[in-house]
């Protein structure tokens, strides 16, 4: 056994538990308690040992994930000198600057609350913004699941597949998608209204996408807004069959109805969230970051 030990957040055991068998370390399940008025009671039972981990995603509800991940991080600080913070999904990251005038960049303030409760280190997977990055003045990794995802496609018998972002954000990690697959790549250009939120999809480099199949690749599925405006361009272009992957599907609401319903066959996530469009384990590229 490593001189590690896990903690294991309330909203990401499963994944902790795989990454403390890969890092081959001792693991602790952390508990809590919801009082009425929406408060986390969160208790660590055992006493971490050795240089600690503590793992707790931010998907919905989100501060509530977030004020826990806090708290054992900071319970660990008491135990252990160095504690890891791996936040698989970090939420607020695409607060990352002030947009409108006004607007707060709570992005750096995450970041400057990670480190006043004590993280040495952050790991996350797939941070929304590497301008974010700047905020933090502690040691952040962020871990890339395209590679993983991308095999995982490779694998599936697709029609002359088109690798497709949504927008234009997610172009680079759309190309490195395509080269895996050793096809083509395009990033859609896709607005969004600040103040509405509203989305158009301008027109983008002419291609031609009739009959080949699709794959929508981003960082996060929230709404499902995005997929669908793309989703629907395509099909006005006669693609084949679409499918959508991405590393964190928070899909609130009925996002995978409505995703599902402007004709995308599958999604397929990692589980730096846990649900059920989790096909790819990630805990072995934390370990390797750790
Ligand atoms: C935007 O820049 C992101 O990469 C995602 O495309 C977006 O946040 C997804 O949100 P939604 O599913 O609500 O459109």
């Amino acid at each position: 056994m490593t001189n590690f030990t896990v903690i294991g957040g309330p909203a990401s055991q499963a994944l902790a538990k795989n990454l403390a068998n890969k890092l081959d370390a001792n693991y602790i399940k952390a508990n809590v308690q919801i009082f009425p008025d929406g408060e986390s009671k969160v208790t660590v039972g055992d006493k971490p040992t050795g240089k600690t981990i503590v793992v707790q995603s931010t998907h919905p509800p989100v501060d509530s994930n977030f004020i826990q991940a806090l708290s054992l991080v900071s319970k660990a600080r008491e135990t252990s000198s160095q504690v890891i913070a791996v936040i698989p999904y970090l939420c607020y990251m695409r607060q990352d600057k002030e947009f409108l005038t006004g607007e707060v960049v709570t992005s750096a303030v995450i970041a400057k609350m990670l480190k006043a409760v004590g993280a040495s280190k952050i790991v996350v997977v797939d941070i929304h913004s590497t301008l974010a990055i700047k905020y933090f003045d502690i040691p952040i990794r962020n871990v890339s699941a395209t590679p993983k995802l991308a095999s995982f496609f490779k694998k599936m018998k697709l029609k002359n597949p088109f690798v497709v972002a949504p927008d234009l954000f997610w172009a680079p990690q759309a190309k490195q998608f395509a080269k895996i697959l050793d096809t083509e790549s395009i990033a859609l250009n896709k607005q969004r209204n600040r103040k509405t939120g509203e989305l158009e999809i301008k027109q983008s480099q002419k291609r031609n996408f009739e009959g080949r199949d699709i794959i929508l690749v981003d960082d996060m599925i929230s709404t499902g807004g995005s997929i669908v405006k793309a989703a629907e361009y395509l099909k006005r272009r006669n693609c084949g069959r679409i499918y959508a992957a991405c590393t964190h599907a928070l899909l609130v609401g009925d996002a995978e109805k409505k995703i599902r319903n402007a004709g995308v066959l599958k999604i397929i996530s990692t589980n730096t969230i846990p649900g059920k469009t989790n096909a790819i384990d990630v805990s072995d590229i934390l370990a390797e970051s750790i």
